[in-house]
């Protein structure tokens, strides 16, 4: 059971802004105390570097940050060893294209859809651009959902790779991933999965899914910025090349460029890492955790429930997404544009992000390049979207003038 008054006491940001209603967690969480103690406790007691110090505060981060890669297997459902720290979503998704660009001909396809955010479309776009590989969209419904029957259809020889969202950034649609899979590896093309929206909502076993790359970013599950994770496939980690070269990663080299590298994961994380933001990431995950992604999951699907029905009950707005089960509730105010109507809502003291949101082909599914996004995380609550829906039903084109300040 979520205790929804103590996990509110957790955040310092709601204790702290008592009057914000913060409906922009699928951007960036808030984070709780026992995050920020995690990563302030590391500045104020055990600063040091990893994989280089020969004394006990850098052994102790050794343990504490290779450590964490356990944490996040036990989150995910694989293995330490096959958990990369990378800086974000967008890294762990860059890793993967360009580490995979050498097993790539032209006229091969990448399969991915139209509802995907930038940083798993654009990888792919470079790779056509350098090495003459071909896009392809899987059909989706007008809400971004993609049918089994579709995505087989939409399956051929040709196509190498698969890359989708497991829960799409602005409409929340949930992928089938796991027939996705099955299916795409009949074809013998690789699954590679953007669970940013999915992770910190959803349990999510990367083994029972049988993907071969999943990431998240920490951000959006209560964690530091700047940190995130690639999963892969142990075998399949082996053949990816790295993207940055540098620090840690390397075993030795030559004067003549030779270069011997490390195993992975660590042949994947060049340079001084962000060792703050794993440690933080791994109190985010004890966090949720303790408080049971099944539970979470639970809670906001009830709550976002409730926020729909009580958004189709008001004239003035148009829903993008209503039976979708999770995921944010995006919608219009008709005849407003996003922007003015999402400034509206900050003067009422509410967050929420307007715009394309990164999802810059979507409109093509959805017809509109605009929308506003309200999106809900466990700390959320009812009355914050019954306070929510009043402030909605009052969006204007006369009151609705854009940012105020
Ligand atoms: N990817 C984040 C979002 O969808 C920033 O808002």
């Amino acid at each position: 059971m979520i205790d929804i008054d103590k996990i509110r006491h957790d955040f310092p940001m709601l204790t702290n802004h008592p009057e914000l209603i913060y409906f922009d967690s699928a951007a960036t969480s808030l984070k709780p105390q026992c995050v920020i103690d995690a990563v302030t406790s590391f500045y104020t007691h055990h600063t040091s570097n990893v994989h280089r110090g020969d004394y006990e505060i850098a052994a102790l981060n050794d343990r504490l940050y290779d450590g964490v890669r356990k944490k996040v297997a036990a989150l995910i459902g694989c293995q330490g060893d096959e958990v990369i720290y990378t800086h974000n979503i967008s890294h762990s998704l860059n890793q993967v294209a360009l580490g995979l660009a050498h097993t790539l001909k032209p006229g091969d396809v990448i399969l991915t859809s139209m509802a995907e955010h930038a940083s798993d479309l654009l990888p792919w776009f470079a790779l056509s651009h350098a090495k003459g590989v071909r896009i392809e969209y899987v059909p989706t419904d007008a809400q971004a959902n993609i049918s089994i029957e579709d995505f087989e259809k939409a399956m051929h020889e040709g196509v190498r790779i698969v890359a989708l969202a497991h829960v799409t950034n602005v409409l929340g649609s949930v992928n089938p991933i796991r027939e996705i899979t099955q299916i795409a590896h009949r074809y013998g093309a690789l699954v590679v999965v953007d669970g940013a929206q999915a992770v910190p909502h959803m349990k999510v076993d990367v083994k029972d899914l049988d993907v071969d790359f999943y990431g998240f970013s920490a951000h959006k599950m209560c964690g530091p910025g700047g940190v995130g994770v690639l999963y892969g496939k142990k075998q399949l980690l082996n053949d990816l090349v790295p993207v940055f070269e540098g620090g840690d990663m390397n075993a030795r080299f030559n004067k003549d460029g030779e270069v011997i590298y490390k195993n992975p994961p660590i042949r994947f994380e060049a340079g001084t890492p962000n060792i703050e933001g794993v440690i933080g990431m791994d109190a985010a995950i004890d966090y949720l955790m303790e408080i049971g992604m099944d539970e979470i999951e639970a809670y906001e699907k009830q709550l976002r429930a409730y926020f729909c029905s009580r958004m189709k009950e008001l004239d003035n707005i148009e829903l993008l997404n209503p039976d979708n089960a999770s995921g944010p509730i995006t919608f219009n105010a008709k005849g407003v544009f996003a922007q003015d109507a999402a400034g509206y809502l900050a003067s009422r003291n509410i967050a929420v992000r307007s715009g394309n949101h990164c999802a810059k082909i979507l409109h093509e599914i959805t017809g509109t390049d605009q929308s506003i996004r309200a999106s809900l995380y466990f700390y959320n609550t009812k009355e914050e979207v019954d306070r929510f829906v009043e402030a909605a039903s009052q969006i204007s084109l006369e009151n609705a003038v854009g940012i105020f300040f």
